[in-house]
């Protein structure tokens, strides 16, 4: 069989791979349902425990659903002895994305439904990896620091006790919402990178948590999540001065990126494969950040944020990503730079988790062709 290079669909651009009922996205208007409701509707009326129960479930619980969730997810937060000791085993020095990918893996081993992959063993594995992720993640920014793990606390909510085991203390509502907003945000993006990287593994019918070590690995790229990092280092590089004002700080940035582009660099936070007039998430993660650059009184930081989106839009039309807003307001919380995927990886944990059972339900081994541009045959003399 021969193929011609105007049939490759590099990188998969294009490529129509299979069907999903999870979300759907439409680049034509900027819009993001999941399950059929728009993302902005769900962060502006939803918690964090509904939407995962929507995108795994298909349908919003009822108060009775919600309950009986969220009594299982705050009995299933605790790292065992067992997993805290392979995190304390770890450099401090190491990409906290390798802590995360390492962790799912220990849980996986750890967990006596691994092999089982019926579609309820999924949704318990499902539930209990979105309950474990936060004390992972907050366990490792806080050891970097040399601070002592922080016990979870089952009167408090998913968000404000992922806080408060990062921080220590119960967050303000102010900053508990906006970080909800941004998990809510961030939970489900169709056939991303990541996901579609945990549908190829579950599809060889490897196990939930091989499906999601491997997702965590492509998140951790910078032209995927990780660019939420790679954004903070801009703003780094550019020079964050609090007592700056809005004007002074958004000149240095338009100086900054007109540098960067002249020099072709691609700038981290900005483009997207799918959205190319702006991502439908970005209206919704910029006015939270612009909650928490107002809560915080941090003008500086907003002159940074519209003198990069505005010169690079002035200069090639190409708008913010999520990642865009996303990185700066997990700087304003208190997060740790190199915190901010592993973040993004709890929120994805919903999606990631409900593609598996969705690809399982229906599954076909996704192993697609290649057309050879090697030598000839030959032989060995
Ligand atoms: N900075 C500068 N130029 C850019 C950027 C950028 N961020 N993004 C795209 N371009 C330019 C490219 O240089 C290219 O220009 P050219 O035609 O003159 O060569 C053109 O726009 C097309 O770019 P591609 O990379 O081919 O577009 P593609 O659709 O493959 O890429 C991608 C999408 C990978 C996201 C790209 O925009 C990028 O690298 N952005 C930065 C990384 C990033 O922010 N990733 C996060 C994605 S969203 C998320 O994961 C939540």
């Amino acid at each position: 069989m021969t193929t011609n290079n105007e049939d490759i669909k590099k990188g998969l651009a294009g490529v129509v791979a299979d069907t999903t009922a999870i979300s759907k996205v439409n680049p034509d208007t900027n819009s993001l349902l999941y399950r059929g409701y728009p993302v902005q509707e769900l962060a502006a009326k939803c918690s964090f425990e509904e939407v995962a129960l929507l995108l795994w479930n298909g349908d919003l619980p009822d108060q009775d659903e919600l309950t009986e969730f969220r009594d299982f997810e705050s009995t299933h937060r605790e790292l065992s002895p067992e997993l805290k000791a392979v995190i304390d085993a770890l450099p401090t020095d190491c990409h906290p994305m390798d802590v995360c990918r390492t962790a799912v893996s220990v849980l996986g081993a750890q967990d006596p439904e691994s092999e089982d992959d019926s579609p309820e063993a999924n949704l318990l594995k499902s539930k209990k990896l979105f309950a474990a992720m936060p004390a992972v993640v907050a366990y490792d920014q806080r050891r970097r620091r040399g601070d002592a793990l922080i016990a979870p606390r089952e009167d408090l909510d998913y968000c404000d006790n992922f806080l408060y085991m990062t921080f220590g203390d119960v967050p303000a509502p102010e900053v508990k919402t906006a970080f909800q907003v941004s998990m809510v945000l961030y939970a489900e993006h169709s056939f991303n990178c990541s996901t579609f990287t945990a549908r190829t593994i579950a599809s060889s019918l490897a196990d939930m948590h091989s499906a999601i070590t491997g997702a965590i690995g492509a998140l951790k790229g910078p032209l995927h999540g990780g660019a939420n990092e790679a954004v903070m280092n801009t703003f780094d590089e550019i020079g964050i001065r609090k007592d700056e004002s809005e004007k002074e700080a958004e000149h240095r940035a338009k100086e900054w990126m007109d540098q960067a582009l002249a020099e072709k660099k691609k700038v981290m936070g900005f483009g997207h494969r799918v959205y190319k007039h702006g991502d439908s998430r970005v209206p919704t993660m910029q006015s939270a950040l612009f909650d928490m650059i107002k809560y915080f009184g941090r003008e500086e930081m907003l002159g940074l944020y519209n003198g990069l989106a505005k010169s690079m839009d002035e200069a090639k039309g190409i708008k913010p990503n999520l990642d865009y807003p996303a990185g700066p307001t997990y700087h304003l919380m208190g997060f740790d730079t190199q915190t901010f995927t592993p973040l993004f990886v709890a929120a994805r944990m919903t999606g990631w988790t409900a593609h598996v059972m969705e690809q399982l339900a229906d599954n076909s081994l996704i192993r697609p062709l290649s057309a050879y541009n090697g030598p000839d045959e030959r032989h060995v003399k």
